[in-house]
């Protein structure tokens, strides 16, 4: 007898091409074993064991892993939404709009305003979630923004560099001063990541690679949000500065895919990102035809990609991206866990991390297929049933 499984899966996606058919190593009729919170093996159906979840002949996928979030902010910004669809653009000073109703709201309001994000985003599949600050812009607001979404994730980014506020307009080189210093000692604490949001309206290329090196000075990880709203710098930065990911990458020339290429950098798609803002789509098949390494993240936020859906996503990379099926699931799961330079997560190697979806249906295809309906009928996170029976 063993700790648990989950039996009679119909399709098993383990993303590991050593175990089964293709990338995703598909293995049919499989059970999935479980021990202390770990894939313990991949055995032929019918196993016994002391827990039982039966599949009854359904696909089971590696849980989502969504490598970028802004999942603590209070307020929403359903006009500025409206009116861009009504054609108005899409700008990054609406940040400040988030930053003033977040520094408002007390610490259990945004405690549990991130709860309910969060367990939105579990019954849609995703099991680990990266989350940024960003929208507190001072030293106590970062700090606490760091601090309340450490009680989430180990993946927490400090993102100070997001916006300059309004009391430092004018002022940006002492706003990155206080960035690289006082709030970088504050937040790196609570924090295995550094982010800047290298772009037009937001932070230049030489005031993004000053908090970039403040960042890995103190010991964090590096990611840039880069060629969001058209050509420039971020990208070539990220790979100079051997970032972990550079997200957006909406805008790539021929030396971003070729600097990417040759590179650790994962380049990291939001295309719930262009839904919502109106951007033109990326073209992954580019990028992954030059041997890019790529990553689909939700960009749960209240401005720019209020979703925490991540079929959503894969619909749109496969609908209108030019990426297959099998490769925006990947991107999903596996390229997630890469972009946050993990092992553990995204795939169901034995080893790694039980975390795990039972799709609704028998065959991975599903999300793509039946978009805007929720795909999970039980999610595992470290083995346990964390949602149950979405019949
Ligand atoms: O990733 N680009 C910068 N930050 C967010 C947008 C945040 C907002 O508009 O509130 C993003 O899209």
């Amino acid at each position: 007898m063993t700790a648990s499984v989950i039996d009679r899966i119909g399709l098993l996606v383990t993303n590991d091409p050593a175990l089964g058919e293709g990338e995703l190593g598909i293995v049919r009729d499989a059970a999935l074993v479980i021990e202390d919170g770990r894939v313990a093996a991949v055995e032929p159906a019918g196993v016994e064991a002391d827990e039982r979840l039966d599949a009854a002949g359904r696909c089971v996928v590696p849980g989502f892993v969504d490598s970028h979030t802004h999942l603590i902010f209070a307020g929403d910004r359903a006009e500025e939404f409206a009116a861009r669809m009504a054609g108005a653009p899409y700008e990054a000073g609406g940040i400040a709009v988030t930053t003033e109703a977040t520094r408002a709201a007390d610490d259990e309001e945004l405690r549990l305003l991130a709860r309910s994000r969060r367990d939105e985003a579990l019954a849609a599949g995703i099991t680990h979630q990266e989350i940024k600050s960003g929208y507190g812009l001072t030293v106590e607001s970062e700090a606490r923004l760091c601090r309340l979404a450490a009680e989430l994730t180990d993946d927490v980014t400090f993102l100070g560099a997001h916006l300059v506020p309004p009391e430092y307009e004018g002022r940006v080189d002492e706003y990155v001063e206080l960035v690289c210093g006082e709030m970088l000692t504050a937040c790196a604490p609570h924090s295995k990541w550094i982010d800047v949001f290298c772009e037009r309206g937001a932070f230049d290329e030489d005031q993004s690679r000053g908090v970039l090196e403040a960042g890995a000075e103190a010991g964090l990880g590096l990611r840039v949000h880069g060629n969001q709203l058209g050509p420039g710098p971020g990208v070539r930065l990220a790979v100079e500065m051997g970032a972990a990911s550079v997200d957006h990458c909406t805008y790539l020339d021929d030396t971003d895919i070729e600097a990417l290429a040759g590179s650790e950098t994962v380049a990291t798609y939001l295309p719930a990102t262009d839904f919502s803002t109106r951007q033109p789509y990326p073209d992954a098949r580019r990028a992954i035809d030059a041997g890019v390494s790529i990553a689909i993240a939700t960009n749960t936020n209240p401005g720019s990609s209020y979703t925490t859906s991540m079929s959503f996503c894969i619909a749109l990379a496969v609908r209108d991206m030019g990426m297959t099926i099998e490769e925006a699931l990947a991107a999903a799961t596996i390229g997630g866990a890469r972009a946050l330079r993990r092992e553990d997560i995204g795939h169901l190697a034995p080893g790694a991390r039980a975390d795990a979806v039972v799709l609704k249906a028998a065959h991975y295809v599903d999300p793509v297929y039946r978009p805007g309906v929720p795909p999970a009928r039980e999610v595992l996170r470290n083995g346990a049933v964390a949602l149950g029976d979405q019949r």
